[in-house]
């Protein structure tokens, strides 16, 4: 019986930090993934290339997951800053399908300041003194 505690104890440990990592991992797979939209929605705008709206609709669901996850902590400076970068990607969608790039552009410099914000608060290896 106290063999049976034991493994089913063990079990559990298991368990919860597999899910751990694989909460850690998720995130950190969507930045990537944002992280490459982003490059290749920054080239296509430098390009004028129609290709960029593409880029520019994932980004949004990105965003929106970014935005998704930090909603989820009491972090509101990093909810706020995930927000401006959906906000972001919704004016570069409008810009691109009316043709403007330079206010494509704009828009671009307006969401990397709030990608720089967070990053220097809550990624680690930056700053980072509040994530994890
Ligand atoms: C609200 C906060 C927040 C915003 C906004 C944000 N990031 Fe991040 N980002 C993070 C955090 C936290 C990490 C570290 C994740 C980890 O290592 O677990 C990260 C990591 C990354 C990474 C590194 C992934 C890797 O290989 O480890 C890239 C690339 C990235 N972000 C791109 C972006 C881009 C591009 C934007 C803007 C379009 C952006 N991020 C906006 C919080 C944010």
């Amino acid at each position: 019986m106290k063999k049976l505690v034991w493994t089913m104890a063990l079990c559990l440990l298991a368990l919860v930090s597999t899910n751990e990592g694989g909460q850690e991992r998720e995130y950190k797979q969507i930045m990537i993934e944002l992280g490459a939209t982003f490059q290749s929605l920054g080239r296509n705008i430098s390009l004028e290339n129609v290709f960029a709206i593409t880029d520019a609709r994932d980004a949004e669901k990105l965003a929106k997951e970014v935005v998704d996850y930090w909603q989820k902590t009491p972090n509101s400076d990093a909810v706020r800053w995930a927000k401006n970068v959906e906000n972001g990607t919704a004016e570069v969608i409008a810009a691109i399908n009316r043709s403007q790039w330079q206010q494509a552009e704009e828009a671009m410099a307006f969401i990397r300041t709030n990608c720089e914000a967070c990053h220097k608060v809550y990624r680690p290896g930056e700053r980072a003194p509040l994530y994890r």
